[in-house]
């Protein structure tokens, strides 16, 4: 059997949430303290499918660097780089974007919520951003991604690709096919503000997400401002269906906890939301004052993070180099 290696990606786009910490950068220090071999990607290639300011990037790729840092990657035990460091990813991207169709394409509806009404002025780029996703991880022979349910509908087009490319190049099992890995109580953490929408980076008002940035006043605030409904808290987890603030407020509690849904109704049933928000708002900062401090004094170190990435990006690139050979001479480059 190959060996297990992870790959997964987040954009530098801005301070990392708490969706974006459940989700994905938690799995990734769990994953790298069990031993798997793992590389963690700032996608900045992907962040330009939206305009970014040029300085605002360069800082928020420091900053989220410093957060995977804070939150307990180590360059010791994973290669943490930044993508357009390593030329790999557009280069199988090219190719990817040859082997992809675009029936495959149009059903993603990441492009379609990302684009909007406004879809004839998006970048060509946010248009075929999985291909360059499936490049990231292909690139690597990876095959495990951690990543939050949004974007499971992209985990199935590289699989998808790597098939056909294996298929169409005649090379069995050349790219292996990625599992993705969603699981747990906290794929998809939704905003404070409306249960019904994923916590993002992109909404407007600060009050919806908490930020790992966010001082201990701030948290509080932000949960204690929280929507709720104007029920007690159930006993079962059926009596959830058509309550999206009280499932995600529940489901960040357990996940923080460490314990299943059903524990966490178990201890708060029949009681009011002012409960589950003052116990959450203490789980929140005794999670993330430590992380928030952290961060604070990494930013201080700004040659220090550059020099981790500059490091990781040449290791990423001795391992991606030779499969990216590999896969031209398949598809007939000259060399
Ligand atoms: P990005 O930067 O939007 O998000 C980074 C990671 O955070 C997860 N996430 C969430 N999880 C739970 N609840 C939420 N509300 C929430 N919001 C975000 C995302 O699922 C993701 O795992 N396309 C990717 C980056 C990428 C990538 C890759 C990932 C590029 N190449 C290769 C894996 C492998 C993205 O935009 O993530």
């Amino acid at each position: 059997m190959a060996k297990k290696l992870v790959f997964s990606g987040v954009q530098p786009t801005g301070n990392l949430h708490l969706g974006n910490y459940l989700g994905a950068v938690k799995r990734f220090v769990e994953l790298q303290d069990a031993d798997a071999m793992c590389i963690y990607c700032l996608v900045d290639l992907h962040a330009i499918t939206n305009w970014q300011n040029p300085k605002e990037l360069r800082q928020n790729t420091i900053e989220v660097t410093a957060a995977f840092l804070a939150c307990g990657l180590r360059k010791e035990h994973s290669i943490i780089f930044n993508q357009s460091q390593v030329t790999a990813h557009t280069e199988l991207a090219w190719i990817f974007n040859c082997v992809a169709r675009i029936g495959w394409l149009n059903r993603m509806t990441q492009f379609k919520e990302k684009a909007g009404k406004n879809r004839e002025n998006a970048s060509l780029g946010l248009y075929c951003y999985p291909t360059l996703m499936a490049a990231d991880i292909l690139a690597y022979h990876a095959t495990h991604v951690p990543v939050g349910e949004d974007q499971k509908q992209h985990l199935e087009l590289t699989r998808d690709i790597a098939a056909k490319f294996n298929n169409d190049f005649n090379a069995p099992d050349f790219f292996p096919v990625p599992e993705p890995i969603i699981e747990g109580t906290a794929t998809r953490i939704m905003s404070l503000r409306d249960g019904t929408k994923k916590m993002s980076k992109s909404e407007t008002s600060d009050m919806s997400r908490i930020n790992l940035t966010d001082d201990n006043d701030s948290i509080r605030k932000k949960i204690q401002k929280a929507k709720t409904d104007p029920f007690e808290i159930p006993s079962e987890k059926e009596e959830l269906v058509d309550r999206p603030e009280a499932e995600n407020l529940l489901g960040i509690y357990a996940t923080l906890a460490n314990q299943s849904i059903e524990q966490t109704l178990e201890q708060f049933s029949g009681s009011d939301f002012k409960k589950l928000k003052g116990a959450l708002s203490d789980l929140l900062i005794s999670e993330l004052e430590p992380i928030n401090k952290e961060i604070k004094k990494l930013l201080d170190q700004e040659a220090y993070i550059v020099e981790i990435l500059r490091e990781g990006s040449e290791r990423a690139d001795q391992i991606s180099r030779p499969i990216l050979e590999e896969a031209r001479q398949l598809v007939g480059f000259l060399k």
